[in-house]
């Protein structure tokens, strides 16, 4: 770990806006919103890898798997058959870019189930949607996922929570992971991407409200909160919305 923060870069611009979306279950969805930028690959590797030693952050602008052709087919067969809508507070105001950090690996594995990966660590359930501006679901949207573990640490020489998924017809993904550990410079926070098919990839990172470290951390966005509950079992529930431009 470096002593500075690995992932301090400029940002795109930034618009302050909350939505909200009701997901499978009761639970609320926080969504996090504002303009994300223009370009489809992300223009901050160069400043976010520049006190890393991993060497990722020169590959860092390879986008994630392309979602396949079939994901795409299978909500396009039946035009009268509507994916419904989720409901979407917010919807004219997309996910604010974020810097993807030093520690991305393009071409993770196909895994929802990254809490496999580890021994240790609180677990995490993270469901959600991916949505339009005008909250039209996107279905066989790619959503690649990953964190440092419960010490902080990232594994940079294999994919050890690390993972991509792609959105079912209801637009929407289920993550099992753990809760990441904080390193220096940084507070809690899960990397992620997303995309649509054929679209630009979206870069972002989501936050656990509560976190002493939020208030600190010069990248932390209160729009990219998760709403987070902690079940009987002391395994933690959350939930997001990814808002596309
Ligand atoms: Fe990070």
């Amino acid at each position: 770990m470096t002593s500075t923060n690995p992932e301090a870069s400029p940002l795109s611009r930034r618009v302050v806006l909350r939505g909200g979306l009701g997901a499978a279950g009761a639970l609320l969805l926080a969504a996090c919103t504002g303009r994300s930028g223009s370009a489809a690959a992300p223009s901050s590797t160069a400043a976010d890898g520049a006190t890393s030693t991993t060497g990722d952050a020169t590959s860092a602008t390879t986008a994630p798997t392309a979602p396949p052709a079939a994901a795409a087919s299978t909500t396009a067969a039946a035009p009268t058959a509507l994916v419904p809508t989720p409901t979407c507070d917010d919807g004219d105001e997309a996910t604010p870019e974020q810097t993807e950090g030093p520690y991305f690996t393009p071409d993770s594995p196909l895994k929802a189930n990254l809490a496999a990966d580890v021994s240790t660590g609180t677990p995490l359930h993270l469901t959600g949607n991916v949505v339009r501006t005008d909250c039209t679901p996107v279905a066989g949207a790619l959503v690649d996922f990953w964190h440092a573990d419960d010490a902080g640490e990232y594994d940079n020489r294999g994919y050890r929570l690390r993972g991509h998924q792609f959105t079912n017809d209801a637009a929407t993904y289920v993550l099992d992971t753990v809760v990441p550990g904080i390193y220096t410079g940084r507070t809690r926070h899960i990397h992620v991407k997303v995309q649509a098919s054929g679209g630009e990839v979206l870069t972002t990172q989501l936050y656990f409200p509560g976190e002493p470290g939020n208030a600190s951390d010069g990248i932390y966005r209160e729009e990219c909160e998760m709403t987070l509950a902690t079940a009987a079992d002391g395994s933690q529930v959350g939930t997001f919305t990814f808002v596309l431009a």
